[in-house]
């Protein structure tokens, strides 16, 4: 059994290296792929996709194909779309839609084309999992931050949604652009580039997955001023702590 934990940059995987038993590095398919032990147990794989669904989708496949992992988990940062869904929340996600899928009028608009469906669904246990980790963060969130950048990044009122997560090729950086998405797709929580795309390679291979996201900006018009700075003090720190909440205990 061997769980790969995904994400898009290397900011948002700060602190995890540091958690691998003999951690060695392997390249394929242009990417660094990082392979160890998770405290000497359970054997893991850390894989940076890049930005965006075909470069997701590519590192999954070769997550599955060549690491031959068992369970994938993306984590990373996301533009809250929901009402109440802001800087330094949590979302877990439950289901995952491509917002940019329309071959309409010959399917419904996000459906993808057959497989009768415009959302992948996450494995119920690790998101439950995943959930009580980021819970249980929030409740310790002052042990790990300091007060600043709590402040700062409104952690002291940090909280854990779990619902829709949507992605597409695009960064979202306008307030009418996240209005008509959030129009769009009412039950949406969060939007981001890569997740969807992972959770529809890993129903083609029957892998289980989940994704979870800590909220950078609110996909606004200045999403692309947040979004940096929440990445470099913020986001690798989150998954950090999560990942060790969940598979630690
Ligand atoms: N990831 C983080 N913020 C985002 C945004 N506003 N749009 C798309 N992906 C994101």
């Amino acid at each position: 059994m061997t769980l790969a934990i995904l994400s898009a940059l290397p900011q948002e995987q700060a602190g995890l290296r540091a958690c691998l038993t003999e951690p060695q590095m392997q390249q394929r398919a242009g990417r660094e792929f990082c392979v160890g032990r998770w405290r000497d147990r359970q054997a893991v794989v850390l894989a940076l996709s890049r930005i965006g669904k075909v470069a997701a989708a590519t590192t999954a496949t070769t997550l599955i194909e060549h690491f031959g992992v068992t369970r994938i988990v993306f984590s990373g940062v996301a533009g809250g779309l929901g009402a109440g869904v802001t800087v330094g929340d949590v979302v877990v996600a439950e289901a995952c839609l491509q917002h940019d899928m329309d071959a309409s009028p010959l399917f419904p608009r996000h459906e993808v084309p057959l497989y009768a469906r415009d959302r992948f669904a996450c494995d119920p246990g690790m998101a439950a999992g995943l959930r009580a980790a980021a819970q249980a963060l929030r409740d310790g969130v002052a042990q790990h931050f300091e007060a600043p950048v709590r402040q700062q990044y409104g952690l002291d009122a940090m909280q854990v949604h779990h619902g829709l997560l949507i992605s597409g090729d695009r960064f979202v950086s306008a307030a009418d652009e996240a209005q008509a998405l959030a129009r769009r797709l009412p039950q949406a929580l969060a939007v981001e580039m890569e997740a969807a795309a992972v959770a529809q390679v890993c129903h083609d291979y029957g892998v289980p997955f989940a994704a979870l996201r800590t909220i950078s900006d609110r996909a606004d018009d200045s999403a692309h001023v947040d979004f940096p700075a929440f990445l470099e003090a913020v986001a690798g720190r989150c998954t950090t702590l999560i990942m060790q909440h969940w598979l630690d205990g």
